[in-house]
């Protein structure tokens, strides 16, 4: 079943092409328009949401940090994310006007269920975004998106991660859409370039060559740290979390802009540090992360660089550069993940562990 890959994980990371797509199927009907039919919630009830609060665990928390980015931009409705396992203990301020939103893959996290019961108690609606038909949290919610990434029996998530952000997307979109909001033109271009992503994402697969380079240069670091801002911010969570669990290295995501708040004094020679550029067109943002490029490599870092094709000053402070299709910056985290994915379970690979199992992981965690 594992079609000719040595593991499960490495399969479902080559399957994101699909998963995306099957994700966004059937979702715009003959005028563009987004349809969300499966959420049974009234478009009245949604132009009342007047706070989102997106609750997840692990790698689904990291999706619902990429969702906040863009569903605040687009909706301009304030949106939250909080760990689950926090949420439900601290007394949250939510009411029927508030809509919460669940991500869970496996839909049976203790945490993401004890997070929806306390938000159905205080009257907000809850919608879950879930990959497993009929699980408990789509259950006890009040409405579910599908993602259709198919099953994931890696212990590490992949394809969960990325069709979550896709649902995300188009919550929010969804959203910007029954609420009329003046973002029409971009959230139309937004779904176009959406529809793009599966043929991004292959390209990507298809370049994996440099990153299992690196990998086998890499295998015996002691410690590895990732960058990112903006979106790229859970990204470098991301990549730091599948490195932890797989390879069972020491991994720290950082946001660039904390560089000098502290992180910036684990920088010693040969450190790798991944480093993920926000896209041309962010000028502002893409400046600060290039300068930050340069500042970890004047004190001896091993940069690794992802970002766009023909980034030249991205890859001026590049070890090594890793080319990412041109895409917004909203989107990026769909491409950029991939090489990150690919690392972490290329490096576990060679290091002899079981990247399908982990030490001491479960694929679903159904107790607190
Ligand atoms: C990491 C990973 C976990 C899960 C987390 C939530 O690779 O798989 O961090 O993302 O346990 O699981 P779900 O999405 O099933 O609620």
């Amino acid at each position: 079943q594992k079609q000719g890959f040595d593991w499960y994980m490495r399969k479902e990371i080559f399957e994101q092409p699909k998963a995306v797509a099957d994700t966004l199927l059937g979702r715009l009907n003959q005028h563009g328009e987004l349809m969300l039919d499966e959420l049974h919630i009234s478009p009245e009830l949604l132009r009342r949401v007047n706070k989102i609060v997106i609750v997840a665990c692990g790698t689904a928390f990291y999706a619902g940090l990429v969702a906040k980015y863009a569903i605040e931009h687009w909706t301009r409705i304030p949106c939250e994310v909080e760990l689950a396992s926090e949420f439900r203990y601290r007394d949250p301020i939510i009411d029927p006007a508030t809509l919460v939103v669940t991500i869970s893959q496996s839909g049976e996290t203790a945490d993401t269920l004890m997070a929806i019961r306390h938000a159905r108690e205080q009257q907000a609606k809850v919608i879950a975004i879930c990959n497993t038909n009929g699980a408990t949290i789509p259950r006890e919610s009040d409405a579910v998106i599908y993602t259709h990434a198919g099953p994931e029996i890696g212990v590490a998530s992949t394809k969960g991660f990325t069709t979550q952000v896709v649902a995300c997307y188009l919550l929010g979109l969804y959203l910007a859409q029954v609420r009329g909001m003046k973002y029409g033109d971009e959230i139309a271009a937004i779904l176009a370039e959406l529809e793009t992503m599966p043929r991004l994402m292959q390209e990507v697969l298809d370049n994996q060559a440099p990153v299992l380079e690196l990998a086998a240069e890499l295998k015996d670091a002691p410690s590895v740290l990732f960058l990112g801002r903006h979106v790229g911010y859970p990204v470098a969570l991301e990549g730091a979390l599948k490195l932890k669990e797989l390879a069972y290295i020491h991994a720290e995501g950082f946001a660039a802009g904390e560089l000098k708040h502290g992180p910036i004094a684990l920088v010693s020679q040969g450190l790798p540090m991944f480093v993920v550029v926000p896209p041309r067109g962010r000028d502002q943002l893409r400046d600060k992360v290039i300068s930050n490029i340069a500042e970890v490599r004047a004190r001896g870092a091993r940069t690794i660089v992802l970002a766009e094709a023909g980034d030249d000053e991205a890859r001026a402070n590049a070890d090594t550069f890793i080319e990412l299709p041109k895409v917004s910056t909203l989107l990026q985290p769909l491409v950029a993940t991939v090489p990150l994915q690919l690392f972490a379970c290329e490096l576990a690979t060679l290091l002899g562990h079981d990247v399908d199992q982990p030490r001491n992981l479960a694929k679903s965690v159904t107790v607190e």
